[in-house]
């Protein structure tokens, strides 16, 4: 079998197209346009390009957005301080905290503060505990995303064995309620799970989301599955790569480590994968291009619901 490859960039195009046109009918017929605040303390690399984007993002969909970025010193009070500021403020109705915080702040007590009505990262324990009781929250937008993606692409996931590996709160346990509330039946694997690969055999759905380039191999997965890749490493090592990529991939991966030191893989062999599985998202290209699209539509909602529906 060769897997059908779930192109996250027509989902994420798709879902930025809606947004855009939505934002527009909003300034249209209600003269205002979402606003999205992005704060990042600090000169984490990966994190500059993600809130790069976001901001870009922001931008072309008609959207208003700001970046606030604060030095790394910043102290706990100050962060508390420039959150409580945006929820207070009217013409803004997403706030992301991008992570991680320097170790001088207490990340827990940050993501509390964040109004739940403008939790557009759903990282608040209310739209968690929300999400937890199957009820509408601002959900994750990874998780959120993926959902969208096997929808559109038609994947049933009532009464399915959907296995979820990786429990951290930005992707594996939102996946696992996400999906849970789409009627699949689910399972949370983990580092500490016995027999793993008798777990993720049997998953008619498997989500990875682990760091760790290559992990799951054709061996694990269950033939006519759906295999969705959420890793996303930095792979240097030619040899690795000889054992992820067929041929006509592994000649463009060894250009790449060569130009910029490194290739992007996900926590799935994809050479084995697409032996395997009916449906397989790709790294780069797939759900890695849905968190900043859901993220917009994540905004526009909480835009919706805060300044129309009150
Ligand atoms: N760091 C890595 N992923 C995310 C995310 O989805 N949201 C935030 N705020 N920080 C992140």
């Amino acid at each position: 079998m060769t897997a059908r490859i779930l192109s996250g960039k027509e989902i994420a195009d798709a879902i930025k197209r809606e947004v855009a046109e939505e934002v527009a009918t909003l300034a249209e017929s209600y003269g205002f346009r979402p606003g999205l605040a992005v704060v990042r303390v600090g000169e984490d690399a990966a994190s500059s390009v993600y809130v790069g984007n976001k901001v870009k993002t922001s931008e072309e969909l008609g959207l208003v957005s700001e970046h606030h970025h604060l030095p790394a010193e910043t102290t706990h009070a100050e962060l508390l301080k420039v959150v409580d500021d945006l929820n207070n403020r009217d013409d803004i109705d997403g706030i992301l905290v991008q992570l991680p915080l320097p170790r001088q702040i207490n990340e827990k007590e940050i993501l509390e503060k964040i109004s739940p009505e403008k939790d557009v990262d759903g990282f608040n324990p209310l739209n968690v505990g929300r999400l937890a009781q199957g009820q509408n929250a601002l959900a994750p937008c990874t998780p959120a995303g993926i959902i969208d993606m096997l929808k559109r692409f038609e994947i049933e996931m009532r009464g399915r064995h959907a296995v979820v590996i990786g429990r951290s709160n930005i992707v594996g346990r939102p996946m696992a309620q996400l999906l849970l509330k789409q009627d699949a039946t689910v399972t949370i694997a983990h580092r500490y799970s016995e027999n793993l690969i008798e777990i993720t055999r049997t998953a008619d759905i498997l989500v990875v989301a682990i760091g760790r380039a290559g992990f799951i191999r054709g061996e694990f997965i269950k033939p006519g599955a759906t295999v969705v890749d959420v890793g996303i490493n930095n792979v240097s090592d030619t040899e690795l790569a000889k054992e992820l990529f067929d041929e006509a991939e592994l000649e463009k991966r060894l250009k790449t480590i060569e130009k910029r030191g490194f290739t992007l893989v996900g926590d799935v062999n994809p050479r084995e994968a697409r032996e395997k599985a009916a449906n397989f998202t790709p790294v780069p290209g797939g759900v890695g291009l849905l968190t900043v699209a859901m993220l917009m539509r994540n905004t526009l909602d909480a835009a919706k619901t805060r300044r129309l529906k009150k």
